[in-house]
């Protein structure tokens, strides 16, 4: 497949770090005697990274909230926790149910009862009636037959795609670095259309029709899209899907547990066309694992044949109990109205301050343009206690840098008014709005 994900920070796939070798080393010199050197030399890869700006560094927070302190990186040692509290729009924990007492209670009662780990892959000792238990509310909220959990929603994409092992697979070009992975395991063609363009899709279908052949093609596509907060034309992709009697397969990550009925699929009432629908337990529902919803024989069939699932361990029981709990609590509704009502609050805001929010979602990437003024913005936000990082290319097109802010339904108007109030004053300092 030739487009890349963009995925989450840091996660696109890269095929092409540098070679093994420190740049400007000789050939001959670097062999001990006649022992060809087949080693690695990560020393050498990360250079070429930080050459190409592509370097990450981990900087931990104290604690998984919408206030928490955070520590430069420390490498390999335990990081030092110090100053200010900063504020986090940065996290994908939308409801803010990661500090919940009802959920951490659950993970602990889980722990407590059925263990701290699952110690095996389901279909050996690690399968209990509490995963099955998750599994029928997971069903139960999307409308579909049954749930299959995974690991993370990584796996489960990977699994899925991989098991149903398509000929051809019809793929957005921003979809999620699991669902590239899921493609390139697969081993089917991938056809890479552009970014939520349904006609560019039907047309692509047509050409590869046009060419004859007794094949099973899948279409996938991210529902909410983690940049750009944008959402995939659903219907318009499962109409072109149906003309040619192909599967369709949407990852939810960024919408499970923030609709009714199931994500985005739910509230545009597609149940009925989408095949094979992902989501995740590690964003909104404040846990750890993903899913797969669908039908009966779709689910028993992944069970036995999705090597993410097949060969990894069960999903660790205080996770599973975080999830169920974590689901019931969103599916109240509270949590939701305060996500949208934060969302729309920073919206406004930022967009009365002159900056350009596109999407239409939780997800508000205000676009800046230049990679230098992202990584400034960012910078001045943290000097003024707010946590929301610059995203530059590779991750996102050239020209089109941006912080990425994620509002969470636990912020309270104080901590979003101070967020619109270090955008305006730093957006006013780097000359990026007016004054
Ligand atoms: C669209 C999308 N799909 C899948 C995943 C993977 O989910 P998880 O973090 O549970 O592995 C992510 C998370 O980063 C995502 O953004």
């Amino acid at each position: 497949m030739d487009g890349e994900s963009t995925g989450d920070p840091g996660e696109r796939p890269s095929g092409g770090d540098a070679p093994d070798r420190a740049p400007g080393a000789d050939d001959g010199d670097s062999r001990s005697g006649n022992r060809p050197e087949r080693g690695f030399d990560p020393a050498a890869r990360l250079a070429e990274r930080e050459r190409r700006g592509l370097r990450r560094d981990l900087r931990p927070v104290e604690r998984v909230a919408a206030r928490t302190r955070r520590a430069v990186d420390p490498g390999g040692g335990v990081p030092a926790f110090g100053g200010e509290e900063r504020i986090v729009f940065a996290a994908n924990d939308y409801l803010g149910l990661a500090g919940d007492e009802r959920v951490s209670e659950a993970a602990a009662r889980a722990a407590r009862e059925v263990g701290t780990g699952a110690g095996a892959s389901r279909l050996v000792t690690g399968d209990t009636g509490l995963h099955r238990e998750l599994e029928r509310d997971l069903a139960a909220y999307e409308g579909t037959d049954r749930a299959l959990v995974f690991s993370s929603g990584y796996a489960a994409n990977v699994g899925a795609i991989g098991a149903l092992a398509p000929d051809a697979i019809f793929s957005d070009e921003l979809n999620h670095a699991s669902i590239v992975d899921g493609c390139r395991i697969s081993g089917a063609e991938t056809v890479v259309y552009d970014h939520c363009d349904a006609d560019a899709l039907a047309a692509a279908m047509d050409r590869r029709a046009a060419s004859g052949g007794d094949e099973r093609w899948l279409v996938v596509t991210d529902s909410v899209f983690s940049m750009d907060g944008d959402v995939a034309p659903l219907a318009r992709i499962c109409e072109v899907a149906e003309r040619h009697g192909a599967w369709v397969m949407v990852d939810e990550a960024h919408a499970t547990g923030l609709y009714e009925g199931g994500g985005i699929v739910g509230r545009e009432s597609l149940g009925d066309r989408v095949h094979v629908r992902v989501g995740t337990l590690s964003k909104a529902l404040a846990a750890q694992g993903g899913f797969v919803a669908g039908g009966e024989a779709l689910i028993e069939y992944l069970l036995n044949a999705a090597r993410s699932f097949v060969f990894s361990t069960g999903l660790a029981p205080p996770a599973v109990g975080a999830a169920r709990e974590a689901l019931s609590i969103a599916s109240d509704g509270d949590r939701r109205s305060r996500l949208w009502e934060n969302a729309a609050r920073l919206r406004e805001g930022l967009e009365s301050q002159g900056y350009r929010v596109p999407g239409e979602t939780q997800i508000l990437p205000v676009v800046v343009g230049d990679g230098a003024d992202a990584l400034a913005l960012a910078d001045r936000l943290e000097e003024r206690g707010i946590v929301a990082p610059a995203i530059q290319p590779p991750t996102v097109p050239e020209g089109t840098s941006r912080i990425r802010v994620a509002p969470q339904a636990t912020h309270t108007d104080g901590e979003v008014d101070r967020c619109l109030a270090a955008f305006e004053a730093a957006g006013r300092e780097l000359g990026l709005i007016d004054p």
